[in-house]
């Protein structure tokens, strides 16, 4: 690999804006009062060590605030880790680090107990927003924490807690964490695991804590080589999923074929079984390199505990990514989730997959993709050449499962600059809600929320 990744969609922008009532096409619900974050790789330059990877580079968060039916503001600011406050002529905030890892978090950003959090896994702490954006500092939570945080987090929607699975490449275990609707840490689980494997994202369920254990792991090898990330596929660690019941922290781990996960859709527990909806690939990470391994596909996983058994079956064949749903139903049986199938992101993560090549067009070319997982069908919204559309984060209106709205970055490549585009999630495929124009490019990046005020 010679090249950056950071090309095409994913080329960084170089500048912090600050623009106020911005220009809206459509009309943005009065509901809608609250801001859209999302968080991305955006390094300081090319020339950087961090843009050798796509995801060392610097976080970088791009927020919309709605409010009363205008579009009030958008903003992107660097997450300043000290050697971004650094570059940019600042002081550096105080603030706890966890092993010397003091990371830019770029992974993504939530809401939690009125605060705002940069966040990124693999051994770094959390850094604290303003609402505004700006960097306060990197958080643990009043000491809460006893290791890092992890980039991707669930919410138990009855109970407001926030869970999430920690790892480190230092580390004999993962760290199962759960912090309480007010910001404290309530509950601290290590789960012992072999050969420090990279856990990008989890699952929850009203019962179980799901674990994802797959053969891509800390690897020493590629760290002397000077790898920027040295996790790599590892043919001798096995592949399982453990069920760790959320009240007595017990492991039930069951064998799965060989494969890698970044992404839950979500999970649910089905009598005594457990039925987990994700995104797949058939590997990742091989020789280290992020951009071979196959493509990926929407799977469900119907997991017996009692047997040991798992039983896949394919959801959705075209590769996508980023799956979301209705968060008042995270562990709950539902209907619906949302991906995307972005063009930029496949030519960085699998361009060395050839039966690509095959495919028309069409079949990648920026579209979002509303799944009616009851019906097995799909919905897709093209956006055409050039578009990278981001991650589709739906915010619920009405009572019913899919009335409300799904927010996502789309880029416009006639104006050379991103649209905020707001869709009714029961129209999918109508003209948006709204279309708000933002005043810059905002490269492809990783995930966000809706945090309402
Ligand atoms: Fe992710």
């Amino acid at each position: 690999m010679t090249t950056t990744p950071f090309r095409g969609g994913f080329t960084p922008v170089t500048e912090e804006i600050t623009a106020f009532d911005l220009a809206v096409t459509g009309r943005i619900p009065d509901e809608l009062n609250g801001r859209y974050l999302r968080n991305g790789p955006n390094p300081l330059s090319l020339d950087d060590p961090s843009a050798s990877h796509l995801f060392i580079g610097e976080g970088m968060v791009h927020g919309v605030r709605l409010r009363d039916g205008r579009a009030e503001w958008y903003r992107n600011r660097w997450v300043r880790n000290a050697a971004v406050a650094r570059r940019l002529g600042e002081e550096p905030r105080p603030g706890p680090t966890h092993e010397g890892m003091d990371f830019a978090a770029n992974t993504h950003v939530i809401g939690l107990a009125g605060r705002t959090f940069a966040t990124v896994e693999a051994g770094a702490l959390p850094y604290e927003l303003s609402y505004e954006l700006d960097t306060i500092g990197a958080c643990d939570f009043d000491g809460g924490l006893p290791g890092g945080y992890a980039a991707h987090t669930h919410a138990d929607p009855a109970t407001g807690e926030l869970h999430a699975m920690a790892y480190f490449f230092g580390w004999d275990h993962h760290q199962h964490i759960v912090i309480d609707a007010k910001g404290a840490v309530t509950q601290v689980r290590d789960i012992p695991i072999a050969d420090a494997p990279m856990l990008h994202d989890f699952a929850l369920t009203e019962r179980y804590v799901v674990i994802y254990d797959l053969p891509v792991t800390f690897s020493m090898a590629h760290a002397e080589k000077g790898v920027p990330l040295p996790y790599a596929w590892n043919d001798a660690h096995g592949a399982r999923v453990g069920l760790m019941s959320r009240t007595t922290g017990e492991v039930r781990w069951v064998e799965v074929e060989p494969c890698w996960v970044f992404h839950t859709l979500n999970a649910y527990d089905d009598g005594e079984e457990v039925v987990v909806d994700l995104v797949r690939y058939p590997q990742r990470f091989v020789d280290a390199r992020l951009d071979l391994g196959g493509t990926p596909t929407l799977d469900r996983w119907r997991i017996d505990p009692r047997t040991g058994k798992v039983d896949q079956t394919r959801l959705d064949d075209r590769a996508q990514e980023f799956p979301r749903m209705d968060e008042r139903l995270t562990g709950r049986a539902y209907r619906y989730g949302y991906t995307a199938a972005t063009r930029d992101l496949t030519d960085v993560i699998y361009p060395a997959d050839t039966e690509l090549e095959d495919l028309p067009d069409e079949a990648f070319d920026n579209t979002l993709i509303k799944h009616d997982l009851e019906d097995g069908t799909q919905e897709k919204r093209q956006f055409g050449r050039g578009a990278y559309v981001g991650e589709p984060v739906f915010v619920a209106s009405g009572q019913a499962e899919d009335d409300g709205y799904v927010l996502s970055y789309v880029n416009n490549p006639a104006r050379g600059a991103a649209d905020l585009v707001i869709l009714s999630a029961q129209d999918f495929t109508g003209e948006p809600v709204a279309t708000v124009h933002l005043p810059a490019r905002v490269p492809l990046g990783f995930h966000g929320s809706w945090i309402a005020d």
